[in-house]
């Protein structure tokens, strides 16, 4: 077959190929020419009946022939898919200038924000914040503080214990793991922590808030609640550092400088002497009746106390069982629930609701992460 002969065929490739519109009629083409039926492919065929010589004349100008075509075909498919990208880029552009459609909002929880809070307030008193495990042992969260097994204020605890029994601590027998019953614990985590970077004591002061568990539920109980626990050591510190500590914490905290404390003897196995800690309150009509107003001496008429919180002066024992030599620290500790406290200051009267994951409830008590409007400054902006 001369090449005169394969030039009309080619002609008909070429226009095939050039006047396809689209993907599907290019495919069309590409059957048409290259296909089992093609009629590239027949060119192809008619090699295998001619005689070598003949073979040998017209095989390098059908070759050359498909090659072109496969080319010209690959070619025009790549061009049409580039098209068909611009054209869609194109067609899907953004309108930016669109309101967003809303969505929905969340919002701090106002335990989380008591929490930022209080170690907002305490950073400006000079004290870091500490955690620890949620999972106890008997030994830290009871023993070292001073409540041996059998103790009868260990009964006020109704404690959420796990089966198995917890491993050996300083050779101490096996105790029992459990859900903490308070944040104490820390103050024992803390103290014997310090032990590792110094021997036989180092200045302590931190707050430990976090979540305590107790077999406990009603209007003002649940299972699982929030305290933080404040934890001062130091050479020379007294009942009056204390005082002064948690006057400043409470002002700061309630935002009023008129809040009167009045301290109250009492007992804790970890602290002696041991303080609770009232609060004096103004009884004031409000929309639906009477509400507590915090604020001036409980004693005054048409005032009363509220009881707030536990403190003292760390126990010796305690002291002790941590490492410190009782002759030359001393320190004080207090522990206040933090549910109670974003109730007082936030208007919530039911405790259950803080748990619920309500998202209404959330909407109207919860806090924008975006703005912080009781935390103006701390401490240090009140005074
Ligand atoms: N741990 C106590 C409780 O949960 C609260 C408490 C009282 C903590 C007095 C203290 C303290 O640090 O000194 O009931």
């Amino acid at each position: 077959m001369s090449t005169d002969n394969l030039e009309p065929i080619a002609r008909e490739a070429r226009n095939l190929i050039a006047n396809a519109r689209g993907l599907a009629e290019l495919e069309a083409a590409r059957v048409a020419l290259l296909g089992k039926q093609g009629s590239i492919s027949a060119l192809l065929k008619t090699l295998g009946a001619m005689s070598p010589e003949e073979r040998q004349a017209s095989a390098p100008a059908i070759q050359a022939l498909r090659q072109e075509v496969a080319d010209a075909l690959g070619q025009r498919r790549m061009a049409m898919e580039a098209a068909a990208l611009d054209e869609r880029l194109a067609a899907e552009t953004l309108d930016l200038s669109l309101p967003a459609p809303e969505r929905p909002q969340g919002s701090v929880h106002p335990v989380s924000q008591v929490m930022e809070e209080l170690a907002e307030i305490f950073a400006d008193l000079g004290f870091s914040v500490a955690t620890g495990p949620e999972i106890e042992d008997d030994w830290y969260n009871f023993s070292a503080l001073n409540m041996p097994e059998s103790h009868p204020a260990r009964a006020m605890h109704d404690t959420f214990y796990f089966p198995d029994p917890a491993p050996a601590i300083d050779g101490q027998a096996p105790g029992r793991m459990l859900l903490r019953t308070h944040t104490s614990p820390v103050q024992v985590r803390t103290m014997l922590g310090t032990l590792d970077r110094q021997p036989g004591g180092a200045p302590v002061r931190i707050i430990a808030p976090g979540r305590v568990y107790r077999s406990d539920s009603d209007a003002t109980h649940t299972p699982m609640f929030h305290q933080v626990e404040g934890l001062v050591i130091d050479r020379d510190i007294h009942l009056g550092h204390l005082k002064w500590t948690l006057q400043t914490f409470l002002a700061a905290f309630f935002e009023r400088d008129d809040l009167v404390l009045r301290l109250r003897p009492s007992y804790f196995p970890f602290t002696e002497p041991s303080v609770e800690v009232d609060v004096g309150f103004a009884l004031q009509g409000g929309p639906a009746g009477k509400v507590r107003v915090l604020g001036g001496s409980g004693d005054a008429p048409g005032h009363g106390w509220m009881e707030l919180l536990g403190s003292g002066m760390v126990n010796a024992r305690v002291l002790e069982m941590s490492g410190f030599d009782p002759n030359a620290w001393q320190g004080f500790a207090f522990g206040v629930g933090v549910d109670r406290l974003a109730m007082l200051k936030y208007g919530m009267d039911d405790l259950r609701a803080f748990f619920d994951g309500d998202g209404r409830w959330l909407r109207h008590y919860g806090f924008s992460a975006f703005d912080q409007p009781t935390l103006s400054g701390g401490v240090g902006a009140r005074r």
